[in-house]
């Protein structure tokens, strides 16, 4: 197990103050900060190695190009890939998720076939399958929920048929923090030949994610969840299954061969790496990786198992808060969603950012969920390893002031209905 307090003294903005107050960052499912390894990598490219990838026979173009490729060996070791080549450098799980809905999607799916999501997913998966969906005449199902954010693994038994051909699903929800069981939701897709796409997103940067142990045959996740820069996330898929999928953005750097009327697609990961990447960012997000491989996957899912059961435990001291997921820690992730009675979601976190505690408040970019759960929206906190229980003894001060001021803020002339989540 690590020592959150030491891992504080990596990220300078840790330091940052907001009125006074050293800042408590809970906004960690969004995005979380950087430490200086990363910073400084990325600075260290820009002063001793910049040049374009894979263009140029000088010193500087093939420095860069190997730290690039480099970089995706990292990404690989990380989650157990097979090979480097399975790895595909995006800029963020979205992209990732976009790429398999249309290079996948577009080739493979016929008039009737079957889509099955589920009601707990992001907007980014959610979404590029739809419009795909109406592209080529498929049919969406969706995969209910308890009413405590477990997905009911029933349903989606009942919902997959011999006409199925994706199964898509977030591993961690951003909302209510449930864990799936990804290798039962395999077993369900794969006894009629669908494909697993996953959604990574909050599950990759917070425990241990290894696709040939899950099965699964699609991963998307995001770098700038994992400590590494903005603009930075992974695809990563079965390697039968990339080699049979044309590009879904063309361009340089996709092609090994074009003439005026035929194209040679390139080899593995480059076919889905249009134009120039991301050299920076991807150089920065296997530094970030390394430094969490450091940590150990085990410690950072112990570490966040540790703040959620306490939250929980304090948040139960307070009456008018409702949570919402799984009452059990081990089911769940570092993500509290919750709503104070009679408070906006909104004016209780521009209330906690006067205390210097950053959540986020909306639907998380998952309305479909909220709408199962009959609300308009949550209070999100989201953890990560340098977080500790004494920001969350404050937080939870926050509250039980917040909750006292009550009568105060409910007169507050502030509406916040019109105020739409932009960020999950
Ligand atoms: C579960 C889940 N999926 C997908 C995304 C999209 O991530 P990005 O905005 O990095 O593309 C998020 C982001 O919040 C998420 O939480």
């Amino acid at each position: 197990m690590f020592d959150p307090y030491e891992i504080r003294k990596d990220f300078p903005i840790l330091n940052r103050r907001i009125r006074g107050r050293q800042i408590i960052y809970f906004d960690n499912a969004a995005t979380t900060h950087k430490p200086i390894q990363v910073i400084e990598t990325i600075k260290n490219f820009y002063m001793n190695h910049n040049a374009n990838i894979h263009r140029g026979l000088h010193t500087l173009s093939q420095e860069a190009s190997e730290l690039y490729e480099k970089a995706h060996e990292v990404l690989a070791k990380f989650i157990n890939a097979y090979s480097w080549e399975e790895v595909i450098f995006t800029n963020n799980t979205t992209d990732g998720l976009n790429i398999v809905a249309y290079a996948w999607g577009l080739k493979h799916l016929r008039e009737g076939d079957e889509i099955v999501l589920t009601v707990m997913d992001h907007h980014s998966s959610m979404l590029p399958w739809r419009i795909v969906a109406s592209m080529k005449k498929a049919v969406i199902k969706y995969v209910d929920i308890t009413d405590d954010g477990y997905l009911k693994y029933d349903h989606m038994e009942e919902l997959v048929t011999e006409k199925t051909r994706v199964v898509a699903f977030p591993i961690m929800s951003n909302v209510v923090g449930t864990i799936n069981d990804v290798k039962r939701i395999v077993k369900i897709a794969h006894s009629v030949d669908a494909i697993v796409v996953a959604d990574g997103a909050q599950a990759v940067p917070h425990m241990p994610v290894d696709v040939r142990d899950l099965g699964i045959d699609f991963l998307a996740f995001s770098g700038h969840k994992m400590l590494g820069p903005t603009g930075t996330g992974v695809l990563w898929g079965r390697r039968d299954l990339l080699e049979d999928m044309a590009p879904f953005k063309v361009g340089g750097d996709t092609i090994k061969d074009v003439t005026l009327d035929d194209v040679i697609w390139h080899d593995l990961p480059w076919r889905f790496e249009a134009g120039t990447p991301n050299i920076a960012g991807g150089i920065g997000l296997a530094e970030a990786t390394k430094y969490l491989m450091k940590l150990g996957m085990e410690n950072v899912r112990a570490h966040e198992i540790e703040l959620t059961k306490y939250t929980l435990e304090r948040l139960s001291e307070i009456n008018d808060v409702v949570v919402y997921g799984p009452k059990n820690p081990l089911d769940r992730g570092g993500v509290i969603s919750f709503n104070i009675k009679d408070l906006h979601h909104h004016l209780v976190g521009k209330t906690l950012d006067l205390f210097g505690i950053a959540v986020r408040t909306g639907m998380h970019c998952a309305h479909p969920l909220h709408y199962r759960l009959g609300i308009k929206g949550t209070v999100r906190a989201s953890y990560y390893i340098y977080n500790t229980k004494e920001e969350i003894d404050q937080f939870i001060e926050a509250l039980k002031t917040i909750i006292g001021l009550k009568p105060v803020l409910m007169a507050s002339p502030e509406k916040f209905e019109d105020i739409i989540c932009t960020g999950g």
